[in-house]
Order: C-alpha cells, then structure tokens, then sequence
C-alpha cells in the first residue's frame, strides 16, 4: 500500500485483526490499530503533500539529534529519508520466540548526509506487531567508520487521546527534567502524577523503564516500556503553538500527547564496529500496570 505521498507503506497483521503501517519514508509507523479497528496512534488530518518530508503523527524516528539545538536539522535526518526493506538483517538476540508479524528496514547515509554528518552508520530498524496486538520498535545503530561517532534519540510516539485535558501520566512523578532543552535548564518534578492544562514540552531524565499513559474517558491505558531508552519526551504543543504549525489542525493538540522513549542526556557514543540497541513496547490495556512484569 501507499502513504498520502505515493510512497510505499509495509503493513502489519495479527490473526485477531490488529494491524500496523510503516513508510519507507523515515521508517515511520503511521498508523496502529487494535483487534477492534480502532486507531491507537494520533495523524494530523493536515498533512503536507510534499514530500520528503516526515508527517505529523505516528512514530517518527528522531536520529542522529533531538531537537535542533546543534547545526542538523531539527530531530535530524533519518526521519525525512527513505529507508529501504532489509530482506537480510542480522538476527537480534531475543529469548521470546512467540509469534510476530514484522518488517525490517535500514537506513545508511547518502554522499550528502555524510556532508552534513560524516559518520558512516547502518541503522537497522525492526517494527513488530504481536499476537497480543502489542507494536515493538527495536532499532539497532552500527559504526561503521573509522572514528567513534555520538547521537541522541528518540521514537517520537504520538499517542492518541480522547482528550489531553483527562490525561495522565504515571511513572514520571519525582523525575528530573529539562524544561528547555537547549538551555538544559533542569527542574525536578513533584510527587503527583503529570496531568495537561497548558503547552508542555520536556525531556525527564533517567525515567523508569515502563510508564503508563491513562486516559481516564476511553479507559484505555498504553503501557510503554523501554531498554537503551534512559529519557522521556512529553510534547503537547496546546493551542498557541498549534496555530502556528501548518500541517497540524488549531485543535487537534486535544487529541494527541506525544511520549517519546529516548536517549537525549547522554548521547549514545559508538567507537568503530560497536551497536546500541534501543527498543520501545507499547501496549494498550484497559488500566494501569506496569508493576506486573
Ligand atoms: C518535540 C520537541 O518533541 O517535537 C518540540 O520537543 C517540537 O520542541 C516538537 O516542537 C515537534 O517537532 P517537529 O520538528 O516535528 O515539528
């Protein structure tokens, strides 16, 4: 299948009807949806027609930086690329042989990327959909030069929501956190869980491993659980910033919280042949338990 762009879509099933969509373009999943047909992930409904250019929703992958704080363009490149089907990926070391359906995409630099970022890497991204309708992310980066290389990271994951103002976050409660990342300004946050009445935009630093997303009106809950992945984004542009954006609707900044698993504190450094592995479960339950396993 196609993307809005005319570029090809992998998509993903179970046998009890859940399904995924991933684009070459980034290696992006667009589009998650449960046994039930309902769409678990947050797309703008005004996306840009140009292309190459990552769009507004899904899970787009943020490598080699988040943020624009140095020269690369804004959560850097892989996102805006296309990424090709790796028939031949090495086999990842995972004790779990339960049934999965799943696609696996590289991504190496052009002769123009290593302009602007010269360190040759292969970045092997596998997106998984299980019988339990669960989607896991694994992405694998390889140094593939003669120098150590460093980057920071981040699964950009749009969560969809009913309505930001009935949403809460748990797991994130006593974490530092930086509010403005460039600045690097650190605050610690209180005992209460997160909860959304105005713009927020932060990184919390070395976060738990599983946290739980509530949305008290669906009573659904994405668990989201991670390795490689120390930080936590927690995005929600609110009406101001909404406005502002063109290929995001005036209110459609109620219907979406973007939690990302991350690496931003400490970038991740490769020295010539070494990996880092960095992997995102999500799944959606009907509460909140990310104290069971
Ligand atoms: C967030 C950043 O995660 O992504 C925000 O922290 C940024 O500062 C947002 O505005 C969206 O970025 P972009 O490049 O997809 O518009």
């Amino acid at each position: 299948t196609k993307d809005w762009n005319g570029i090809e879509q992998i998509v993903l099933r179970n046998p009890l009807g859940a399904s995924a969509k991933v684009s070459l373009l980034g290696g992006q999943v667009t589009s998650w949806r449960n046994e039930r047909g309902e769409e678990l992930l947050f797309m703008s409904s005004k996306g840009i027609l140009k292309s190459p250019k990552a769009m507004r929703g899904g899970i787009p992958i943020c490598f080699p930086q988040f943020s624009n704080c140095d020269s690369l363009e804004q959560h850097g490149f892989a996102r805006n690329k296309i990424w090709v089907v790796d028939d031949d990926a090495p086999p990842l070391l995972s004790n779990d042989s339960q049934w999965k359906s799943f696609v696996d995409l590289l991504l190496k630099p052009s002769e123009e990327d290593l302009k602007f970022w010269p360190h040759s890497f292969e970045f092997r991204l596998r997106v998984s959909l299980g019988m339990d309708g669960n989607l896991t992310l694994i992405s694998r980066v390889r140094n593939v030069n003669g120098k150590p290389f460093s980057f920071s990271f981040a699964y950009h994951s749009y969560l969809s929501v009913s309505d930001i103002s009935e949403v809460r976050i748990e797991g994130l409660e006593t974490m530092d956190y930086f509010d403005n990342l460039c600045k690097r300004e650190r605050f610690t946050e209180q005992g209460d869980a997160i909860t959304f009445e105005s713009e927020i935009d932060r990184v919390y630093l070395s976060s738990p491993s599983c946290i739980a997303v509530l949305d008290h009106e669906r009573k659904r809950t994405y668990v989201l659980k991670k390795e490689g992945l120390p930080d936590v984004v927690v995005w929600n542009p609110w009406e101001k910033k909404s406005k502002a954006m063109s290929d995001f609707g005036d209110d459609e900044y109620k219907q979406m919280l973007c939690v990302d698993g991350a690496a931003i504190e400490k970038p991740i450094t490769l020295k010539p042949g070494e990996e880092w592995t960095g992997r995102l479960e999500i799944a959606v339950v009907p509460s909140s338990f990310c104290s069971e396993g």
